[in-house]
């Protein structure tokens, strides 16, 4: 570890000595969190198709350029004029998720549906999401297809007999996305400039994703040049996507690519090992998985990964943190290492004062 790292490691876990260890990272992400939007009254069909409409002709500099990256948000409602509702572009696909509570009324459905059609053709696949819908949890979270004709699977994707799978491009990066399957479709297009910047800057270097999730930022290392990566996550199936992944971009994958393990065991494992990365990418979860007790809290566990990671840090590595804007949280931490590089936000997620995530790079000198 390097010797301003180990200071400020020593700086964090005093902190986190003072606060009891339970210091207020009130890390909760507006973006993520569907919570956040339950109260929101859902706008009529003159007002949603409007703020669609303006929505969509803010991104024409997407659209012109969706050959080299096909999947962005199309509207952010909540900022956009249309609170309790998303669109995002998917390929040839989109998903509109309506956060309403009881469900999306069907003419605004069809209100949209119909503007799709008119922009992107008559046979464009749109599914749905009814976040606080009626039916179970899983069924809410599945969604549905609701126009458009079933999904030709791409030749090379293991996964494409999945309803709602298909590949997507991200400047020639490319990844499978699942639009009636779970919670998240296995990309999160917020941090595409994050995996940009890890794209051009892992070249030659050794490189640890911790929460993994579908190893959108191992992909992004790996087609960078990185050494090595290896890729952490808890959860068996984003690990198996995690693989498909790397396949769908011809990367290869060791034993030490894709590891399913909780992220504390595995940096406890590797400062015995005495291991030493020159690049660690930190995107917890924004709040605590409900009903796992040993699960990742951010009010909890955030300087203690910090610290963690700092520690397996060589001389001239970065770590990337992905956070909610709302301090303290991560980007408060490390201050006697070097200042947070905050990147780019999204043109297609706007910015809004004190909301949302940010992604930011500390470099180690
Ligand atoms: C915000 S997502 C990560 C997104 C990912 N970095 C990407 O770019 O697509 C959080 C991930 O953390 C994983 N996770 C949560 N708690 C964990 C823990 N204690 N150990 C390992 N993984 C964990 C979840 O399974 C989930 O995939």
């Amino acid at each position: 570890m390097s010797s301003r790292a180990t200071q400020a490691v020593r700086a964090v876990m005093r902190q986190d000595v003072a606060g009891s260890g339970n210091a207020p990272c009130a890390a909760l992400d507006l973006n993520r969190d569907p919570a956040m939007w339950m109260d929101e009254d859902i706008v009529d069909r003159g007002r949603l198709v409007e703020s669609m409409a303006k929505a969509w002709a803010r991104r024409s500099a997407l659209h012109a350029a969706v050959d080299r990256c096909d999947a962005y948000r199309l509207m952010d409602g909540r900022h956009e004029g249309a609170p309790g509702w998303t669109v995002d572009r998917y390929g040839p696909c989109v998903l509109v998720q309506c956060f309403g509570r009881g469900g999306a009324p069907e003419e605004l459905v069809t209100a949209l549906v119909e503007l799709f059609q008119e922009r992107l053709g008559a046979d464009t696949p749109v599914f749905l999401k009814e976040r606080f819908g009626v039916g179970s949890a899983r069924e809410r979270e599945d969604g549905r297809q609701v126009a458009g004709p079933a999904l030709v699977p791409a030749g090379d994707d293991s996964m494409g007999h999945r309803p709602g799978r298909l590949v997507v491009n991200e400047h020639g990066l490319r990844f499978g996305v699942d639009l009636s399957y779970g919670q998240n479709t296995g990309l999160f297009a917020d941090a595409r400039s994050a995996r940009a910047w890890v794209r051009a800057n892992s070249q030659g270097r050794r490189i640890l994703n911790l929460f993994s999730y579908t190893g959108a930022f191992g992909v992004a290392a790996s087609c960078g040049g990185a050494r090595s990566v290896t890729n952490v996550d808890r959860v068996r199936s984003a690990i198996e996507r995690g693989r498909v992944n790397y396949s769908l971009n011809q990367l290869e994958s060791d034993s030490r690519t894709h590891l399913r393990s909780d992220v504390f065991d595995y940096l406890r494992r590797s400062t015995r090992r005495d291991e030493s990365w020159d690049g660690i990418i930190l995107d917890p979860p924004p709040r605590p998985t409900p009903g796992r007790r040993r699960g990742f809290d951010p009010r909890r566990d955030t300087e203690k990964l910090f610290a963690r990671a700092l520690e397996l840090c060589g001389d001239g590595a970065w770590v990337l943190g992905m956070a909610a804007i709302q301090s303290p949280s991560l980007f408060d931490l490390g201050e006697q290492i070097g200042e947070w590089e905050r990147l780019p936000t999204e043109a297609d997620f706007p910015v809004v004062e004190g909301r949302g995530r940010r992604a930011a790079v500390l470099q180690l000198r």
